[in-house]
């Protein structure tokens, strides 16, 4: 079954001198517990696609369709429930909250729609071996640590679509290996459709299907 699905999706910024086009004739089917990764070099639009699948930006043109419901007849109030619920977001940068200890950062999303499962909170914490650390503002945690810590507060309100922009992008070839696996052994225990960007052609992941957005389009390479 469907979980998204993009048809002729092109975004425009427009910044008074010119236009950038980074995105003109995107297609895409994900379905449910697909795992796909979208290679593509820097500036070729992979922020954009991402921004737009987890509905932080606007397409230009096309039209998106998630859980059978066309995105633009969502409501302000049905699209900000769906990005609580249904979706999760690994930033570029992984945007922690810096005055809260990595457990309260967890826990967040699940605490703004009153339905925190406490005990699923701790599952991705043991998963991604970070219970020791629990206490620690993200100051005081390393780069690999953030960055579960990222991935955990992505997850705790079970969405159906997790996108990870970059997940290993600041980390070093050992430290990205080991958060690749400890984020392999959570997807295969939970139901989930996931996106990774990336540049990283060694990234520790073996997806359903590759894709390269190259000129404006996803190309599938493999898959
Ligand atoms: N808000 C914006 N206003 C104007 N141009 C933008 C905006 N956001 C992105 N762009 C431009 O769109 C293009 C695609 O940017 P995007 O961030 O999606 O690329 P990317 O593939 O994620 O790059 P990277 O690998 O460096 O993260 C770039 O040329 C960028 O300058
Ligand atoms: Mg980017």
């Amino acid at each position: 079954m469907s979980l998204v699905i993009l048809k002729e999706i092109g975004k425009d910024f427009n910044t008074g001198v010119n236009t950038i086009s980074p995105l003109n004739s995107i297609n895409l089917e994900i379905k449910k517990n697909d795992k796909l990764i979208i290679y593509g070099k820097s500036g070729s639009g992979k922020t954009t696609l991402l921004n737009i699948l987890s509905t932080l930006e606007i397409p230009s043109k096309g039209s998106m369709v998630f859980s059978n419901e066309p995105i633009e007849s969502l409501s302000d109030k049905d699209l900000s429930n769906l990005r609580l619920n249904d979706i999760g977001v690994v930033f570029q940068s992984h945007h922690l909250l810096d005055e809260f200890s990595l457990y309260e950062n967890i826990i967040l999303p699940g605490s703004i729609n009153q339905d925190l499962d406490k005990d699923f909170a701790h599952f991705l914490i043991e998963k991604l071996k970070i219970s020791d650390r629990k206490n620690h503002l993200p100051d005081q945690l390393s780069g690999g640590e953030r960055q579960r810590c990222a991935i955990a507060r992505a997850l705790i309100n079970k969405p159906k679509l997790l996108v990870m922009d970059e997940p290993t992008g600041d980390l070093d070839r050992n430290t990205s290996d080991e958060v690749m696996e400890l984020i392999d052994n959570v997807f295969n225990e939970i139901d989930i459709a996931v996106v990774i960007a990336t540049h990283d052609e060694n990234l520790k992941f073996m997806p359903k299907s590759k894709y390269l957005l190259e000129q404006g389009k996803l190309n599938l390479i493999q898959g």
